[in-house]
């Protein structure tokens, strides 16, 4: 036997029993006559002791072991002289009796602490060695215990979890796809999925009723920091429900998890829904951060045309955020705000700021330009108490300043130290616009996806002001993240045939990419909805993390490389014939 018990349980009550550990060599530390050593597993860090006067064999042993040699102790419990209240075991120590170096280990590139010394590209490149650290492996136990839950409340509700294949054909969620070439049918790609959407509407045409799936899918976007190359759902999908079904349901399984995981239920008993309309128009955002207030004023009505300054005057949208005891912030904090604004990322022209005094004067650089009136009647319509800062943005297209004020809003929330990781502001955004307009593709394209439904009410305005219809989709945001997203999906073929031509697929389109669905859909189909979680995104932010990549055990980097393998590379040249591949790579500019 390896072991009898692991590094992280023993406890005072052990003492005076005989034990043998298992671990890695933490730290080694060596005063006078007796060494110490940290031995580490998963579950935690024992101190052993080696005393020279009482076995200086041993003793000898312990001075060859260096950091994260792998080692087996034996030996017996005793009471700590000088306790550590810092980690669970150290009431205790062992006094070893005999000690295995079981392999040696060359020296870490990085030390194995919370706060390492290694750099982003290391720690990738050696990531089980990262992985050791007690930070990164509590988010992957996390993650474990979120899946465990998932599952066992979706199997207690009557969801089946359902695999579905990952070498497919296209699948329209939007993003680029994985292709991967087939062997055996020369010049033909399979696709990797991007969600399970098909497959899981076709279960619900198979009468599954109710499905899920804790599923990897693709998509070869742009990354960030909340977007993996391949990231995992928890997809779902139901028969013979309308909205609200799901939305009440998933409500319901989001707050288990909160609770189960990390203990955390201070949830209204009924979660917000705000439309898309009012989360662009009061946050700027589809994905509203409620930690905090700072909600967005439309000023037109004010500062349009009411004075001279042209920059307003000439604006299609005004609006402001109010910064509550922010008046006193130095030239230098607003220049760092203006810059901020200005970056490419963001974009915008600049800030405009009035400082609300103690005496309640609206002080400005704008004051010039405005009665007095006007700038106290700003204050008025903004809340804006002595004390305050009011930011105000403008901009021709009112939906890009707003996305801009959005980026200031939660700037200001961040260094206001309002956007707290140990509190979840969690809502849903529902009644989604159906259509957007794609200037790269000249036409109206699926703000969900094609199969979502309109809502019934809308369905008029599909032929006159489709750019108006609603859809039944609904997102639910958490901290300002969306962590999930889905919707109820279109059922009646001849409505799908409508959804299609205005998104401009040609039959021939159709026939080739969903002829499929088409054709289940003749077979009756069940009136079906649902949705998908983001698992990568709802882990970290029930563990606090900044990246999706701190709970995923092997992340790609920005560039998608997985720094670790090495991938992706190229391919030998028997295996691209094989493939009948051949690369053309584009000239170096
Ligand atoms: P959607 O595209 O909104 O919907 O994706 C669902 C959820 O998946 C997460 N997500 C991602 N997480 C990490 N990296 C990515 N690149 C990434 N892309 C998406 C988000 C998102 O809310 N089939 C539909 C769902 C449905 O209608 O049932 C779908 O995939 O948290």
């Amino acid at each position: 036997m390896y072991r009898t018990k692991t590094c992280g349980e023993l406890r005072l009550t052990n003492a005076g029993e005989q034990v043998t550990l298992a671990g890695w060599v933490q730290r080694v530390r060596k005063m006078g006559g007796m060494t110490f050593v940290e031995l580490r597993d998963r579950y935690g860090i024992t101190q052993l002791v080696f005393d020279e006067k009482q076995s200086p064999d041993l003793f000898a042993k312990a001075e060859e072991l260096g950091r994260e040699y792998v080692v087996q102790a034996m030996g017996s419990v005793r009471e700590r002289y000088s306790k550590n209240p810092k980690i669970p075991t150290g009431d205790i120590e062992i006094v070893v009796s005999d000690l295995n170096i079981l392999n040696t280990s060359e020296t870490p590139p990085f030390t194995i602490e919370d706060h390492t010394d290694g750099g982003d590209d290391l720690r990738m490149k050696y990531r089980y060695l990262d992985l050791r650290r007690n930070c990164v492996r509590k988010n992957l136990e996390l993650r474990h215990k979120v899946c465990i839950e998932v599952r066992k409340w979706l199997d207690s509700k009557g969801f089946l979890e359902i695999e579905t294949p990952v070498l497919i054909n296209s699948t329209p969620e939007g993003a680029r796809d994985f292709v991967v070439p087939s062997r055996m049918n020369p010049g033909q790609f399979y696709a990797l999925p991007q969600s399970p959407q098909l497959f899981k509407q076709l279960l619900m045409v198979a009468g599954m009723d109710r499905y899920f799936q804790i599923v990897k899918c693709f998509r070869d976007e742009d990354l960030r920091a909340d977007r993996q190359p391949e990231f995992t759902q928890i997809d779902c999908e139901m028969s013979f429900v309308e909205q609200d079904d799901v939305i009440s349901l998933f409500e319901e399984m989001i707050k288990h998890l909160f609770d189960a995981t990390i203990g955390y239920n201070d949830f209204p008993a009924h979660l917000q829904r705000m439309t898309w309309q009012d989360a662009m128009k009061y946050y700027g955002s589809d994905k509203p951060d409620l930690r905090f207030g700072m909600t967005f004023v439309e000023l037109d009505h004010e500062l349009k045309g009411t004075g001279s300054f042209g920059v307003f005057n000439d604006a299609n949208y005004i609006g402001g955020i109010c910064a509550k005891g922010c008046a006193g912030y130095s030239r230098k904090q607003q220049n760092e705000l203006v810059d901020f604004v200005k970056t490419p990322q963001i974009g915008a022209q600049g800030i405009t700021f009035i400082k609300i005094a103690e005496d309640g004067t609206p002080k400005s650089s704008i004051e010039k330009f405005y009665s007095p009136e006007v700038l106290d009647k700003v204050k008025v319509v903004m809340g804006a108490e002595p004390g305050d800062l009011i930011l105000i943005m403008c901009g021709n297209d009112a939906m890009k300043t707003r996305k801009q004020l959005c980026e200031l809003r939660l700037e200001m929330g961040q260094r206001l130290g309002l956007r707290d990781k140990n509190k979840f502001a969690l809502l849903w955004v529902v009644d989604f616009p159906m259509f957007e307009w794609s200037e790269e593709e000249q036409r109206l394209m699926a703000m969900h996806h094609p199969f979502t439904s309109p809502k019934p009410e809308d369905i008029a305005l599909l032929d006159t002001h489709p750019e108006q219809v609603r859809a039944n989709a609904y997102d639910m945001v958490c901290n300002g993240v969306e962590i999930g997203g889905g919707s109820v999906r279109i059922h009646d073929s001849v409505l799908q045939q409508k959804i299609f031509k205005i998104l401009g697929l040609t039959p021939e389109t159709v026939e080739k990419r969903f002829k499929y669905l088409v054709r289940a859909f003749k077979y009756g189909a069940p009136p079906h909805a649902g949705l998908a979680y983001g698992l990568d995104r709802l882990v970290s932010i029930l563990a606090g993390l900044d990246s999706i990549r701190d709970c995923i055990a092997f992340p790609k980097n920005n560039s998608g490389r997985d720094q670790m393998v090495d991938a992706p590379t190229v391919l030998e040249p028997e295996q691209l014939q094989e493939l009948n591949l051949k690369v053309v790579l584009p000239e170096k500019k």
